[in-house]
């Protein structure tokens, strides 16, 4: 589904990330953890197309996307939650679901279909202030719009940075349940995760990201020796 190859990207001409290499199959859910700092979000930046890369390439589903803006991104089927979700915290829930609803590109075969009666229905909270400002809304409730937003972008991938940093126990709950089921029905998903707990429930695999390399992988099956040793997750996440 996903191929990101020797990709380098920064700021000006300071790179970031120092030649990534990442694939992400159909129907997996793989997660990004790394110290702060390490160049996650820069790499979801990147792979949405609002960081220019260097060097290196993405590819989806065989088709390059290096140089193709955002929206053509969307297009293709990926959808972003940024780590700051990037409302229009000033128009109403329905106005903010609404532009994405004529954003949408086409679903692909093997992934649901949203319409926006459907988005609204996974986030219960959210139906209830449909006519309200997304900036007057409690921070769980803002992440919901956000990812019902992405979800009326009709992606096969989901790319979703920081999803439950600074949110309610109970908030994060609700939001990964959907998730999970987003997941069963054969959505893609990239997570970046500060906590492993998490990021283990969530998905099959993960990169361990480190001043912009990939230091380690997690690979299918191993997450369970990752939570029982401490040593691990420390070198993990600050190695
Ligand atoms: N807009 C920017 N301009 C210049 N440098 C930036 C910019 N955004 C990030 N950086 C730098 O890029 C590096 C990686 O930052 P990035 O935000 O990608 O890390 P991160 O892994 O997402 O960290 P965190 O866990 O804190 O979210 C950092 O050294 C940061 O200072
Ligand atoms: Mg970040």
């Amino acid at each position: 589904m996903l191929q990101i190859q020797s990709l380098q990207a920064g700021y000006g001409a300071l790179p970031v990330l120092h030649g990534i290499d990442m694939s992400i199959g159909k129907d997996e859910a793989v997660a990004i953890v790394g110290p702060n700092g390490a160049g996650k979000t820069t790499l979801v930046r990147t792979l949405c197309g609002l960081v220019k890369p260097m060097a290196g390439r993405v590819l989806k589903d065989g088709a390059d996307l290096t140089n193709l803006p955002p929206h053509r991104r969307a297009e293709r089927g990926i959808a972003v939650v940024l780590e700051n979700r990037n409302l229009f915290v000033e128009l109403t829930v329905r106005d903010n679901l609404r532009l994405a609803e004529s954003a949408g590109g086409k679903a692909s075969a093997g992934v649901p279909r949203f319409s926006l009666e459907e988005v609204l229905t996974l986030f219960p909270a959210v139906k209830e202030r449909y006519h309200t400002s997304v900036g007057l809304l409690s921070g769980g409730q803002q992440q919901m719009v956000a990812i019902a937003r992405a979800l009326l972008l009709q992606p096969d991938l989901l790319i979703l940075d920081e999803l439950t940093t600074g949110l309610a126990p109970k908030i994060v709950k609700e939001i990964l349940g959907v998730l999970n089921n987003l997941r069963t029905q054969g959505m893609a998903i990239l997570l970046v995760e500060q906590s492993i707990t998490i990021a283990a429930e969530m998905t099959d695999r993960a990169y361990v990201l480190s001043v912009g390399r990939v230091a380690q992988e997690i690979k299918r099956g191993e997450w369970q020796a990752v939570l029982e040793d401490d040593s691990l997750i420390k070198a993990y996440l600050h190695g």
